[in-house]
């Protein structure tokens, strides 16, 4: 399975190896790492330092959380996500705690957050999957989720299946090599569009 990122120019492995996959193993994950991982999330930046992100955490087999969140997710994703030993609702606070402001930043620093936690996963062995395609007002009900705040995001944690598990379009996916479009197609220079030629 060649998923290790292709790269035109050296980065850290750690960036390199990781990906998401849809074909999860069902090896639960110790409480241990899930801790580090919301731990480096906790250490994120984020503007004025508000933090605006707040997590709901599902474990398989403990408790019903992990099948609510499920239940939350569209349906091509519940196909795969089921197996994942650990989902998170990804959700911010859309407005400042201190005088209930709009914080224009809260979803790129959720963002900030979730890719210091993918970070600290993969130097654990893990690997994340994040989903947009959820139902944020099922969510909203599910988890008593206040006005000001919204589910963005699923992520589902655990282990990739070496195995490709039981569904072949599944595997497909997960044997398919990671791609991505060259930098001089997305830093400019001079004007937007037109490529710094670094
Ligand atoms: C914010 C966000 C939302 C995503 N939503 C979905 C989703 O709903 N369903 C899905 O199968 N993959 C989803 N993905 C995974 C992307 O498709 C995946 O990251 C991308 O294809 C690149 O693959 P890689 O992570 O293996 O490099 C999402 C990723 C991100 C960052």
């Amino acid at each position: 399975m060649k998923k290790t990122a292709d790269v035109d120019h050296p980065i850290r492995n750690l960036l390199a190896v990781r990906w998401s996959p849809y074909v999860f193993s069902e090896q639960p994950v110790p409480a241990a790492d899930l801790r580090s991982l919301f731990e480096a999330a906790r250490w994120a930046p984020s503007s004025y330092n508000e933090q605006p992100w707040r997590f709901i955490v599902g474990r398989r087999g403990q408790g019903d959380t992990h099948g609510r969140i499920l239940e939350c997710l569209a349906e091509p994703n519940r196909k795969w996500a089921y197996k994942a030993p650990v989902l998170v609702l990804g959700t911010v606070v859309r407005e400042f705690v201190s005088n209930g402001n709009p914080n224009k930043a809260a979803e790129h620093d959720l963002g900030l957050a979730v890719g210091s936690l993918l970070v600290e996963a993969t130097a654990r062995g893990l690997r994340v999957h994040q989903m947009i395609g959820l139902d944020p007002d099922a969510a909203r009900r599910a988890f008593s989720i206040p006005m000001n705040a919204e589910a963005l995001t699923a992520i589902a944690i655990g282990y990739a299946d070496k195995t490709g598990g039981d569904d072949p379009a599944l595997a497909e996916r997960d044997a398919t090599p990671r791609e991505r479009r060259p930098i001089s197609e997305f830093v400019f220079g001079d004007r937007f569009g037109e490529s710094a030629g670094l």
